[in-house]
């Protein structure tokens, strides 16, 4: 059987893929930030999962206002890494693995969550970025990789609850999949930021940390609050973080061992945070 072996959470900041592209990371600015990925990439070294499922957002790149699933997940074999106005970065392109997608669309759809299918979707920034600070910059990505994208741009977005929700079906999904695979799922996106109107800029770290706090000890107290809560404590963009509420749903009902933990600020306007779990055996 396919199994959730860990997940991992990390925002998704443009600046950083800009920094890696342009050879930048070791710059005073960067440095710090990049440092806090160095175990991250040993780690996963170590760890060669077979698929990574990779929850996002998009920003108005594969999607408009004209067409916005709340779900959606990639079928397809392989995604573009898009242009998002300068030029697609220069990055692999990401290989999908239909049969597994298709397995847990099939699933997770019976389990009432109403999964958009999507056989044709460039890829932004919000996967692309996780993909390097995770693998670094190899001339192709070391597995295939299912988008799973969630609107976090258009209200209504989904709640905490529901991605929680949604998570543990994922996670039945994966484990009703008869190849022995090692699976990993990612919650991209966070922390605290806003990029817009007279609170750009703004950071919460005491929000940040009290996050990441509950997102490995309580989910389920954490799936409970409200978006109004993010908006106001953690920026008009700090909704994104929902997402992160997916990735922890998929994991065992059973404490997660915390392997890594990073936080830093800043990134462009952005806090950057970042946490691996596993799952016990
Ligand atoms: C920025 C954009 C993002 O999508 C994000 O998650 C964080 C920061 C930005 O434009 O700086
Ligand atoms: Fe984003």
């Amino acid at each position: 059987m396919a199994r959730i072996t860990a997940s991992v959470y990390t925002s998704h900041v443009p600046a950083i893929g800009a920094a890696i592209d342009l050879g930048r990371t070791n710059d005073p600015y960067w440095a710090p930030l990049f440092k806090g990925y160095e175990f991250s990439k040993r780690w996963m070294r170590d760890q060669k999962p077979d698929i990574v499922f990779l929850v996002y957002n998009d920003h108005a790149t594969a999607f408009s206002l004209e067409m916005i699933p709340t779900f959606a997940i990639g079928t397809a074999a392989e995604f573009r890494v898009a242009d998002e106005g300068w030029g697609p970065r220069p990055v692999p392109k990401v290989i999908g693995e239909p049969a597994l997608a298709s397995h847990i669309a099939q699933s997770v759809i019976q389990d009432d969550f109403d999964l958009t299918i999507v056989n044709k979707m460039d890829v932004d920034h919000g996967l692309t970025v996780p993909l390097n600070l995770l693998f670094g910059s190899p001339a192709a990505w070391p597995c295939p990789v299912i988008p799973f994208a969630v609107n976090v741009l258009q209200y209504p977005v989904p709640s905490g609850r529901r991605c929680l929700n949604l998570g543990r079906a994922i996670r039945k999904a994966v484990e009703s999949y008869d190849e022995p695979l090692n699976v990993q799922i990612w919650g991209t996106g966070g922390m605290s930021h806003q990029l817009q109107g007279p609170r750009a800029g703004l950071i919460n770290r005491e929000f940040d940390s009290a996050f990441l706090d509950r997102l490995i000890a309580d989910p389920e107290g954490l799936a409970a609050v409200p978006h109004i809560d993010y908006v106001r404590e953690a920026g008009s963009e700090g909704i994104e973080l929902v997402m992160w509420l997916i990735a922890r749903g998929a994991m065992s009902d059973k404490p997660p061992k915390v392997v890594h933990r990073f936080y830093h600020v800043p990134a462009s306007n952005t806090a950057v945070g970042h946490l691996i779990l596993e799952n016990q055996a």
